[in-house]
């Protein structure tokens, strides 16, 4: 026979499971205007800090006074709609956060960024808003995506310039 504090657990428990059964059904409200603004202007921030961070706003990203703009100018040739992908000097699948961290140690001979810190999900929205609307195209390694045109920017010079240096108008 159950003692009356199993019981009583046994109530709780199925309770509890009841509950969330229940919540996990309804259907969350769809966002109020305020919210939608909320949520627009916090991916609009981040995506802020991403452009500057390619554009050479973190030092320590680099130990040769390049940035990513300066061979992915408006985040061209990154084709962040392909990841992940087999990189062939991987060997293996890679993810962009991966990618975005090979070039910062090679080409500019910096420190990596930590891929789940804030500067790196400020360079994936950098990256990934200027590719809206882009076909996803996993795998594809050979065609690369043309200069994207900002509306609020000059692009990046094609020569070296000051790291920190913001080609914004
Ligand atoms: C000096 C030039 C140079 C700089 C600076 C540079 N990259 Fe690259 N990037 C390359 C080259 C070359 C490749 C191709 C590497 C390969 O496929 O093995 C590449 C590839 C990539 C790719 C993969 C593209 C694809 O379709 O496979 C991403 C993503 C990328 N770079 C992001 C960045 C980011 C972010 C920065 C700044 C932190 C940066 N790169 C800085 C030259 C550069």
């Amino acid at each position: 026979m159950k003692t009356p504090t199993k019981a009583v657990t046994a109530f709780v428990v199925a309770a509890t499971g009841l509950l969330l059964a229940s919540g996990s059904l309804q259907a969350r409200q769809p966002f109020t205007e305020a919210e939608l603004a909320k949520q627009k202007a916090e991916l609009l921030k981040m995506t802020e800090q991403g452009y500057n961070l390619w554009h050479g706003s973190l030092p320590t990203m680099q130990a040769n006074g390049l940035a990513c703009g300066n061979c992915h100018p408006d985040a061209s040739a990154s084709n962040p709609q392909t990841f992940p992908k087999f990189i062939p000097s991987f060997n293996r699948v890679v993810t962009f956060r991966e990618m975005i961290n090979w070039c910062i140690e090679n080409p500019q001979g910096g420190k990596p960024l930590n891929v789940n810190g804030p500067e790196m999900t400020a360079m994936e929205a950098y990256a990934f808003n200027l590719h809206r609307g882009i076909p996803i195209e996993p795998g594809l390694a050979t065609r690369q995506t043309p200069s994207i045109v900002v509306s609020h920017g000059k692009g990046f010079p094609s020569k070296p310039s000051g790291i920190g240096q913001d080609t914004k108008e």
